[in-house]
């Protein structure tokens, strides 16, 4: 598997394709082995790199449903996915997840939001109906190049995503249920918790 994932990490540095942040990774597998997740959501597949390394890390009868736009990229995450121990747990579905979650069903333990960083926000929205009691958000690049909670003005061109980004460290920062830690490993980790309900209030 390591050999797989290193055929991996080599395609995306060529292709230019941004996978999980080799600085943010550690934290990234932390949670994920803290969780131990039996049903998983990631929306962002790009090849299926941190697909395989949840799958790694998760319960042993992990379930993972997957969602990327590029029908390319999934094509590739599949075929890279198949030649690991994990094919038959892993649902690549394509598309646009900001459609596609309204559209699926089931309960989640662990969600890993990698996709557009404008669309966070929407992205908690939707999935707040389909996650477990004790359910683990994880966002990545929520700090985005140290622009989000850093006094420097953002570049023209990226202050849109920063002002999205701060918006969703606002929204889960205050969401009812939840305690969301932001960890400044790679470009930034916001770790959302669900509190039990039965722990609440
Ligand atoms: C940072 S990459 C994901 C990296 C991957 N999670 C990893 O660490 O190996 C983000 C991916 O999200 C996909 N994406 C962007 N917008 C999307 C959307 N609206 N729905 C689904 N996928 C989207 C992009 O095509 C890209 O492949």
């Amino acid at each position: 598997m390591e050999q797989l994932l290193q055929e991996m990490e080599d395609y995306a540095v060529q292709q230019h394709i941004p996978i999980i942040n080799v600085r943010g990774r550690e934290m990234f597998l932390h949670v994920v082995r803290e969780c131990r997740p039996h049903h998983v959501l990631e929306i962002g597949t790009a090849i299926g790199y941190s697909t395989l390394l949840i799958a790694m890390n998760a319960a042993a009868n992990v379930h993972i449903t997957t969602f990327e736009l590029d029908e390319a990229r999934a094509q590739i995450a599949e075929s890279y996915l198949q030649r690991s121990a994990y094919a038959q747990c892993i649902d690549i579905r394509i598309g646009n997840a900001g459609e596609e979650l309204c559209k699926l069903a089931g309960s989640f333990d662990f969600v890993f939001i990698d996709a557009a960083k404008g669309q966070y926000v929407d992205y908690f929205h939707k999935i707040l109906p389909l996650l477990s009691n004790n359910a683990v958000v994880l966002a990545d690049n929520v700090l985005f190049r140290g622009y989000v909670l850093g006094d420097g003005k953002p570049p023209r061109r990226y202050r849109t995503i920063v002002k999205r980004l701060r918006e969703y460290i606002e929204l889960v920062g205050h969401m009812p249920g939840f305690v969301t830690d932001i960890y400044e490993n790679g470009d930034g980790l916001a770790v959302s918790r669900r509190i039990e309900h039965d722990k609440q209030a």
